[in-house]
């Protein structure tokens, strides 16, 4: 019955890793690769088969390596690329697969290429980067930068402006210089021909921006974005990547896509000879619990995240394939999120299951395995992302104070997700032996990987038996979904059919008890209970009265 076409990239399950706050090996408080290399047991023991590293390039951290001085070597903080090489062997003797982050929209304003381009108009890197004269005395449009204000920064030297839709240490690449495509062609090859799998591409979506650069409809944070988030020549350019380099090595890779919908997705990842991603990070199930960004807090909607969830998943079946996320480098805890502080271990597992068995890549970011959770920072100074700042710049003008603003920081921010691994019970949970770089969340005495480990029922170990089932048992890779009951704000329930096989999911959102009935054409009794997150599973009435953030899958 299933069509789909089947790939190693489609049964893979993939961790994160945000390397400064992974395990730092020599003392200095930064997690490094040495550090990594020695979790690569661990990584295995998880059961995936790749390693996705945020990116690890020469960076002066104005955005914690995403403003990148150099994309052919190592952080110095992080080791050399002989210790990346080692990391590379050591991940593929074991089966694992390693990619990279490319982050093409915008270098550091201290990579070679900015320092050169912003020499004189005749250099010949001037052209590397979007630079224009002001309007009278003005930048050259609206556009606001998501990380600081105006999107323009005014060099003296030049009288010109420099367009940085992040950071001003981030100055946006001309991707319409067929000499910046080239570059991008080149790092890629270089990382390849090394031997690395693929590459995460960061806000690749933003890359080709509209002719003429035009204002924008005025928003916070985000004037202008209509003109870059699938610019006119972003389909051409991927194709072209994929043409000239890509589609000569078994790789892959995943585009991070802001603001993208299931259509506007299509046009990039539809399978075919036209297919210019292999898969699509987008954002809609990741608010949830927001509007438009996690800083416009509003209250947990399941149906909003199973209204975003199905949309993708019945949009994409059997054209295109989704990568499965609820945690990242960028977004807080997810147990703080959609899951629950007081059932941490039953929501954590629950969420897991609910997102994971869905179809697609699953995605499994450093520390979501043993469900960390956010952090409570003191104050501004405790602070560390650029985006932290910028909200408190932007809240300030509301009238917030800072206690109040840290009060919401400490529930949406980035910053949530870069506290350092929790390792063990030990004096910096293990992290390290020096001093860490960033607060450690005071609950590493009881959260932490080396007593999950030990716990039969841990977190860590629902997630090794969820990924290994997953691994074994087809329906949960390549079964066609469908959900039931959208309009529960309590349940989301779902099954996965694959010719004679299918599975049931279901997973309550609530503590308090609420009676799941099995759909029609389920009988629970001759289901098999394959995964769940209570020793208890009674049956009643070919249905069952949810304890807290329970969650149940059935195979038949
Ligand atoms: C992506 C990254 C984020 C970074 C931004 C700018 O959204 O995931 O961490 O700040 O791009 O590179
Ligand atoms: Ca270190």
């Amino acid at each position: 019955m299933s069509e789909i076409k089947r790939s190693k990239f489609k049964e893979m399950a993939v961790y994160q890793i945000w390397t400064r706050s992974f395990c730092d090996s020599n003392g200095d408080g930064i997690g490094d690769l040495p550090g990594v290399l020695g979790k690569l047991d661990y990584i295995k023991s998880l059961g995936v088969d790749g390693i996705w590293f945020s990116p690890i390039y020469p960076s002066p951290n104005a955005d914690y390596g995403y403003d990148i001085s150099d994309y052919k070597n190592i952080n110095p903080e992080f080791g050399t690329l002989d210790d990346f090489r080692q990391i590379l062997d050591g991940a593929h003797e074991r089966g694992m697969m390693v990619f990279m982050d490319l982050v093409v929209n915008h270098t550091s304003d201290e990579h070679e290429w900015f320092k050169e381009s912003r020499k004189s108009v005749d250099n010949p890197y001037h052209d590397y980067y979007i630079w224009r004269k002001g309007r009278d005395n003005k930048p050259p449009n609206n556009w606001l930068s998501n990380f600081e204000g105006c999107a323009w920064e005014y060099d003296e030297g030049l009288d010109e402006y420099y367009l940085h839709i992040f950071a001003k240490k981030q100055p946006d690449l001309n991707m319409d210089n067929p000499k910046v495509r080239e570059e991008v062609k080149d790092i890629m090859r270089f990382w390849l021909d090394m031997g690395v799998d693929g590459f995460r591409e960061d806000v690749i979506t933003f890359i080709s921006k509209a002719e003429g650069l035009p204002n924008g409809i005025p928003m916070p944070a985000a004037t202008g974005i209509e003109h870059y988030r699938h610019g006119p020549h972003l389909d051409e350019y991927l194709l072209e990547f994929r043409r000239d380099v890509l589609s000569k090595y078994d790789c892959f890779v995943v585009g991070e896509s802001p603001m993208m919908t299931v259509d506007s997705a299509l046009s990039l990842i539809e399978e075919g000879k036209d297919q210019k991603l292999d898969m699509m990070f987008n954002f809609q199930h990741m608010e949830a619990d927001c509007i438009m960004t996690d800083w416009v807090k509003t209250p947990f909607s399941l149906r909003k995240l199973k209204g975003a969830m199905s949309r993708w998943q019945n949009g994409l079946y059997g054209r295109a394939w989704n990568a499965l996320y609820i945690e990242n480098h960028d977004h807080a805890r997810i147990v703080d999120r959609y899951g629950s502080r007081d059932y941490r271990e039953e929501s954590a597992k629950m969420l897991a299951a609910m997102y994971m068995l869905q179809s697609g890549t699953p995605f499994i970011y450093q520390g979501q395995e043993i469900g960390m959770t956010n952090i409570e920072l003191d104050g501004i100074s405790e602070c560390k992302d650029i985006a932290t700042f910028n909200a408190y710049r932007l809240f300030k003008k509301l009238g917030f104070s800072e206690k109040r603003f840290m009060k919401l920081a400490n529930k949406v921010s980035r910053e949530n997700a870069r506290t350092p691994v929790q390792w063990s019970s030990e004096e910096n949970a293990g992290f390290t032996t020096g001093k860490p770089w960033f607060n450690i969340n005071e609950n590493y005495r009881s959260i932490n990987v080396r007593d999950e480990d030990k716990d039969p029922d841990s977190i860590l170990n629902f997630y090794r038996s969820l990924i290994a089932f997953r691994k074994e048992n087809d329906v949960a890779i390549y079964g066609k979904y469908r959900e039931f009951y959208p309009a529960s704000n309590s349940l989301f329930v779902y099954e996965r059919v694959l010719g004679s096989r299918r599975m049931l999911v279901v997973c309550s959102f609530k503590e308090r008890s609420v009676r799941f009935d099995s759909p029609s054409g389920y009988d629970l009794n001759s289901g098999k209970l394959v995964l769940s997150n209570y020793k208890d599973n009674k049956i009643v009435n070919n249905g069952f009265l949810t304890k807290p953030y329970e969650v149940r899958v059935y195979l038949f």
